[in-house]
């Protein structure tokens, strides 16, 4: 077992022998922030004091003459008016560290019971190409997912494709006049594109062409053949687009159900909100008000629209129930920009509404934007929205002149592997590092630098720790195990945290904490190699020293498969 895990159970047992009916679920153990003061604290008994009217420091005396660490901990020390500072016994961190090297753990613990998670990310627009507005949303969306798989819960991501809606109509009249074959196949997207721009621009000047979008749009929406297989054929090739992005980026999905799959439901549900008295009309419209809630007062949600079209919050209140049903999931988190807040609040009050006895809880994990060195929006040089696929390019491209100066040695084809997996970790990186909900100027020399908080530094610093061993002939790495210098005591005990920062970047849906994480943890490796010498060290110092690098590399790698990037054994 961990020891924060540990000395957390017994502390809660210690608490229910003082005070049995008290819930010790909140009665937690966290590493200390300051090492000064211990490796754990704990702060609970303030709480429990503060709710109950008990002097906070008898109460602490009474549950510390109940609590038995001694095998783990020196002698638990309370501070101020109630903290407990746990401090770790050599031997209870050298234990740790031999269960993580017999493969007991990698210093955290598969949730229990886990917990079915639906993570809804990407969710592109089809017809028009993925641009560095989704990149946000499918870098910190699979994350999300591997952190949760990592943790032990069944997740199941769902990529809700844009491919039904107005746009439609107007694609549908571009198509039919005047698609240019050689084009589609040269860049399908860059066609519909240039289809779509086309016709809307048309459709402002001219009624008539407005009027043929409409009714192009009626005819698919009613089930016209050859709308339907031209519809088919534009999200088919959209897919296909996107499908070699994800491709490149290391991402998958376990469903990906359009906008389209919800259609057959939504009129039911709209009816449904009208007969419980959810919904009224308005102006011809039929919306959800919110009058009695302060935040969504005067902002009803739209369900259906004055000329019989339904909404976007119809579609995911459908969306919904679909994914109640057919995975009953315990959680379902929304990754988009921070622009659709106020949607993601109108819906799940609707839903509340709709369903109230439905114990899911729903997450929106919403974000800024990707800003240019003006500090506006990001956009190429000619003013266009960046392309993801030609971002990927250039990101790959400017890792391969670092690589190449660094090292010439390199064959042509090791150096284009190394420079793909240092610019996507680099462009992901950089993305994942930010406080999600501020914006960040996009920069390519502090993403791509050696030095500094970025993926390259820290797949550098895992290639650093590999080459060790290369060096190292082969010994049995259990010849015993003495932690001794102060580096080397730091280092062990950060690798302790790791589970930690994996819950807490769970619970608030933030992989900054992880990149965090193994920034510090790269930055106590650096301490402690300059320090301690590895190969030409004695027994057991060596054994010991090696162990930890060893671990310090499994836990590198593992943080960064977490956050979608890969690792090299040279670079
Ligand atoms: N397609 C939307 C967009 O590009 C994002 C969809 C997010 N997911 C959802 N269930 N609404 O803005």
């Amino acid at each position: 077992m961990l020891p924060g895990r540990l000395i957390e159970d017994r502390l809660q047992e210690a608490v229910r022998a003082v005070v049995p009916d008290a819930d010790t679920a909140g009665v937690l153990v966290r590493p200390c922030p300051d090492p000064k003061f211990g490796d754990y604290q704990s702060s609970a008994l303030l709480g429990l004091a503060k709710a109950r009217r008990l002097n906070p420091r008898q109460l602490a005396a009474n549950v510390l003459a109940r609590l038995d660490v001694r095998d783990w901990c020196e002698p638990v020390e309370v501070a101020g008016a109630g903290f407990l500072n746990f401090r770790l016994k050599l031997s209870a961190l050298a234990e740790s560290l031999r269960a993580a090297a017999r493969g007991a753990h990698l210093f955290f613990a598969k949730a229990a019971p886990p917990r079915t998670i639906v993570v809804d990310f990407s969710s592109p627009n089809a017809a028009k190409a993925m641009h560095v507005g989704h990149i946000r949303s499918t870098i910190l969306g699979d994350s999300l997912a591997r952190l949760f798989r990592l943790l032990g819960h069944r997740v199941i991501t769902d990529n809700h494709l844009g491919d039904w809606g107005t746009q439609f109509g107007m694609l549908l009249v571009g198509w039919k006049r005047e698609r240019d074959p050689a084009a589609l196949q040269a860049d399908a997207l860059a066609e519909m594109e240039r289809l779509y721009r086309k016709i809307s621009a048309e459709c402002r000047e001219n009624p008539a062409t407005l009027e043929q979008a409409r009714q192009e749009l009626v005819k698919l929406q009613g089930g016209d053949d050859e709308n339907l297989r031209l519809w088919r054929e534009m999200v088919a090739l959209s897919r296909a687009q996107f499908d070699a992005v994800y491709r490149r980026l290391g991402v998958t999905f376990d469903h990906t159900l359009g906008e389209s799959f919800y259609n057959p439901r939504l009129a039911g549900i709209v009816e449904d909100l009208l007969a419980r008295g959810l919904a009224r009309e308005s102006e011809g419209a039929i919306a959800v008000f919110f009058d009695d809630l302060p935040l969504l007062k005067g902002q009803p949600a739209l369900v259906r629209k004055s000329d019989g079209g339904f909404n976007y919050t119809t579609t995911d209140l459908a969306t919904l129930a679909h994914r109640l049903e057919t995975w009953r999931p315990d959680e379902i988190v929304y990754v988009t920009d921070g622009r659709q807040q106020l949607h993601f609040q109108q819906l799940f009050a609707s839903f509340r509404r709709w369903q109230p006895a439905a114990p899911v809880k729903l997450a929106h994990v919403w974000f800024g934007s990707i800003l240019g060195p003006d500090g506006k929006p990001f956009k190429t040089r000619s003013g266009d929205t960046v392309k993801l696929a030609d971002l990927l390019d250039e990101a790959e491209e400017r890792a391969r002149q670092v690589v190449a100066e660094k090292n010439p040695e390199l064959s042509e084809a090791e150096r284009r592997e190394i420079a793909r997996v240092v610019g996507l970790g680099a462009v992901k990186y950089a993305d994942l590092l930010p406080n999600r909900q501020s914006d960040y100027v996009f920069s390519w020399d502090k993403m791509l630098a050696l030095n500094g908080n970025t993926a390259p530094y820290l797949q550098y610093a895992y290639t650093r720790v590999r080459s060790i061993f290369r060096k190292a002939e082969a010994r049995e790495p259990n010849a015993g195990l003495v932690l001794g210098a102060p580096e080397e005591i730091a280092l062990a005990k950060h690798l302790l945290n790791f589970g930690w920062v994996l819950e807490a970047a769970g619970a608030e849906y933030r992989p900054n904490y992880l990149c965090n994480y193994l920034y510090e943890l790269a930055g106590h490796f650096t301490r402690f190699y300059e320090t301690c010498p590895v190969l030409k060290a004695e027994e057991p110092s060596r054994a010991t020293r090696l162990l930890l690098c060893d671990l310090t590399a499994r836990v590198l790698r593992q943080g960064l498969d977490v956050l979608g990037i890969e690792t090299l054994e040279r670079m």
